[in-house]
């Protein structure tokens, strides 16, 4: 039997590079010889996409809905995450539960409500912060056509995502290892830190 895959986090603001360091990592352990699947939260499920359509901003629902909704991604996703696991594949995820206690927290939820929601999701061995000042997020979520797009494509609501992110990496949720990486640099840098930060999971 091939023993247990890692299951590794990515977190940070819309806009700090989770998306492109999940690609980098996920390429880069391929080459390594690990087999590893990169998923992303919201899912492309029936559920993920209804969780999109309210941080595309293409609908509006109550924050406890939302909170609700992402909820109920994660538990699908979790069950593909758990097989994946077993069968030895390392899984990569971008975002995770760490996101609905940053964002909807961020909507006036309590952390112990939200936290409740999520008790059924799996204990990462690493979740990776790819920290990057609210100010780069912005330029490129301009960039990309992405800013004042949806409720948390905003500068005020990006700060308070980052203060929240912050007040979640210091309670007692399950995070595996904390790695928390300066996302304002170039993005080979960026995955360059990651990948050192990963290396007594790839002993
Ligand atoms: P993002 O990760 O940029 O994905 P995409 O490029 O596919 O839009 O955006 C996802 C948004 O969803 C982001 O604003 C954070 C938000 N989100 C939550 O509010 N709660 C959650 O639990 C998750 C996973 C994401």
């Amino acid at each position: 039997m091939s023993p247990r895959g890692r299951f590794i986090v990515l977190e940070g603001l819309d806009g700090a590079g989770t998306t492109t360091q999940g690609a980098l990592l996920a390429e880069r352990l391929r080459a390594a010889g690990i087999t590893v699947e990169l998923t992303k939260e919201p899912t492309d499920g029936v559920i993920g996409r209804i969780a999109r359509s309210f941080t595309d901003g293409r609908a509006h629902f109550e924050p406890e809905t939302v909170a609700l909704t992402f909820a109920a991604d994660r538990i699908e996703h979790t069950v593909e995450i758990r097989a994946l696991l077993d069968a030895g594949t390392w899984v990569v995820s971008d975002r995770y539960v760490a996101s609905s206690l940053a964002y909807q927290t961020s909507q006036g939820l309590p952390f112990e409500w939200v936290r409740t929601l999520n008790t059924r999701a799996m204990d990462p061995d690493a979740t990776i912060f790819v920290d990057t000042p609210v100010a780069s997020c912005v330029a490129r979520l301009e960039a990309r056509g992405e800013f004042n797009t949806g409720p948390f494509d905003q500068a005020s609501a990006l700060d308070a995502a980052r203060d929240l992110y912050l007040q979640a990496f210091g309670s007692d949720i399950p995070l595996g290892t904390l790695v928390e990486v300066d996302g304002d640099r170039t993005r080979e840098e960026v995955a360059e830190a990651i990948w050192d930060a990963l290396e007594p999971f790839r002993a």
